[in-house]
């Protein structure tokens, strides 16, 4: 277990750097927490009007997910499975913004990559099919993710399937505010301030 807790520890400190803080800052544009939703995600980072900046957000936040659970998968796949975990957390609590992290969309797509690539691809079609026909990026998520567990239950990866009923469960917690907004109807649209 002295690996597993090591995992942990390194998925946890690859997860939490915050790309949308720390890009939207070198870009003089401030603190993303203060503009749009107040989200650090590339979504809310969209709203500065700077698509690259919010491409390299999405980028960045995704890839460090992928990063630790492949790092770690060379210490094997349940390493990798708690590293994953390790990163999904870092990314929600990191201990440099006080624990108040994002809603974990990007980086879940980034471990997913690691771990089972051929589930991203079902990923990506309900993201980009719900994301096109309502222009709600949460809704997109909210859906892809829900779909995801199947697909690994599918393709018979119980124990991915399990680590990633936690993280779905876990981004539909943390857009509780965003399923009231769209049940009110009042959910920002996708490159929309308000
Ligand atoms: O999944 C997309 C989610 O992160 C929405 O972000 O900024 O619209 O709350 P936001």
């Amino acid at each position: 277990w002295p690996y597993y807790l090591a995992a942990l520890a390194f998925g946890y400190l690859l997860g939490s750097i915050p790309f949308g803080v720390i890009l939207t800052r070198l870009a003089g544009l401030g603190d993303i927490r203060a503009i749009g939703s107040g989200n650090i995600g590339a979504t809310n980072v969209l709203r500065t009007g700077r698509k690259g900046l919010a491409l390299a957000t999405v980028l960045g936040d995704g890839l460090k997910g992928t990063a630790a659970v492949t790092v770690a998968a060379l210490y094997g796949p349940e390493t990798a499975v708690i590293a994953g975990l390790g990163a999904f957390l870092g990314h929600l609590f990191p201990v440099w913004l006080k624990f108040r992290g994002g809603k974990g969309v990007a980086t879940y797509i980034g471990i997913l990559l690691g771990l089972h690539w051929p589930a991203v691809l079902v990923f990506a079609a309900v993201w980009i099919l719900v994301a096109y026909i309502t222009r709600y990026s949460s809704l997109a998520a909210l859906l892809a993710t829900l779909a995801t567990p199947a697909v690994l239950w599918s393709f018979d990866r119980i124990q991915l399937m399990q680590l990633f009923v936690v993280l779905t469960v876990l981004v539909w917690i943390r857009h509780s505010g965003n399923i009231a907004k769209l049940i009110a109807g009042k959910e920002r649209r996708i490159g929309r301030q308000a």
